[in-house]
């Protein structure tokens, strides 16, 4: 068991754009058929926001949820972590942005990188800074405008993404949803297999950037496929072993959606039967550091899990980035 105060994730919010694009939808535009996407993927259809919203917009929704359900002001946060590869911009960070529009002048500010991985590793952040007794109150969040940077003529790719947001505030225990555990990975001689290429120090953005659409995600779908469920089966072996539990102890598997046949395959390979895993991916598609926040949303809305439940969140996406989170719920 890990040193200091416990700490405990006192409430969850969401939210997700209200237009939806549709598989139909999809197949008008590209060479694609809603069949094919259900059957490879799972997905049926994403959320997509208008032009002219931003990430931080997505944010602050869901982040005013998550401070109404756990009662705190935005005055009493002491530190925001926002998870997302779609920034508002590249600097100042979208926390910056969402510290601002909540008025929570209180607190300090900064993003976090770890691609679809990402709310788990701000959650261990935040985890850490409560545990050790440095913060009393950290809003962590996870948020995307996929859209924004998805290459629509390409249909390997852009039939797979949405937008959306999730919250969680976390606090010294109140005896729920204790974050117990948490386990970190990453392999960046990987990196190539899920990247947007251009636009930062490497290759900055020019107009040929712009016309090659080096600008847009680029992923190798096999490949991150395979490394996907060795990952995560691994990152939920180590978190069952950390706790002494074994792998059928726990209650629910609330994965990163990124592919049906992704969480799919992971369960089966840890021997537990597919149902345990949370699914929301065919409402939303992979919503990438969002995606776990809005399904614990979700869980919590429609009492899923009791008051002593355990459930494993578990995430994988670019990087490569990997991580799970025991949470005694
Ligand atoms: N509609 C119809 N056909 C499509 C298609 C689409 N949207 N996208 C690809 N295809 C075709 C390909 O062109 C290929 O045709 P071919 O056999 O004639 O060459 C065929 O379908 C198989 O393509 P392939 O890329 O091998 O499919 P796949 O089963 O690997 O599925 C992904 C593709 C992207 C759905 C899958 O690899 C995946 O989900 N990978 C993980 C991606 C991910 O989640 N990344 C984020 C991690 S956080």
């Amino acid at each position: 068991m890990e040193k200091g105060y416990k700490a405990s994730i006192t409430g969850v919010g969401s939210f997700l754009p209200e237009k939806v694009l549709t598989n139909d939808d999809l197949s008008k535009m590209l060479d694609t058929t809603d069949e094919w996407i259900t059957k490879r993927t799972g997905i049926r259809e994403r959320r997509i926001v208008e032009n002219g919203v931003a990430t931080s917009d997505l944010a602050v929704e869901a982040s005013l949820r998550a401070l109404e359900a756990a009662n705190v002001s935005p005055t009493e946060v002491d530190l925001i972590i926002t998870s997302t590869v779609t920034p508002d911009c590249l600097f100042p960070s979208t926390s910056c942005y969402i510290q601002e529009k909540l008025g929570a002048r209180n607190a300090g500010a900064f993003d976090l990188l770890a691609a679809c991985s990402g709310f788990v590793y701000a959650l261990s952040v935040a985890k850490s800074f409560v545990a050790s007794g440095a913060m009393k109150t950290v809003l962590v969040v996870g948020a995307e405008c996929m859209s924004k940077i998805t290459d629509y003529p390409d249909r390997s790719t852009c039939i797979l993404f949405g937008d959306g947001a999730g919250a969680v505030v976390v606090q010294q225990g109140n005896g729920r949803r204790e974050i117990v555990t948490t386990h970190l990975g990453s392999d960046g001689s990987k990196a190539e297999l899920l990247t947007i290429p251009a636009g930062g120090s490497k290759l900055p953005a020019s107009r040929e950037t712009v016309e090659s659409g080096s600008h847009y995600i680029k992923l190798r779908g096999k490949e991150v496929f395979k490394q996907a469920i060795i990952n995560m089966v691994d990152v939920i072996i180590k978190a069952a072993a950390a706790n002494d539990m074994q792998v059928e102890d726990f209650d629910m598997v609330i994965p990163h959606q990124s592919n049906i046949r992704i969480i799919e395959a992971a369960m089966e390979k840890l021997g537990l039967p597919k149902e345990k895993a949370f699914i929301n991916i065919n409402k939303y598609g992979n919503t990438s550091s969002a995606s776990i926040p809005i399904a614990m949303d979700e869980i919590e809305k429609g009492q899923m899990l009791k008051p002593g439940d355990t459930a494993i969140l578990v995430a994988f996406g670019g990087g490569l980035t990997w991580g799970s989170s025991v949470i005694k719920w």
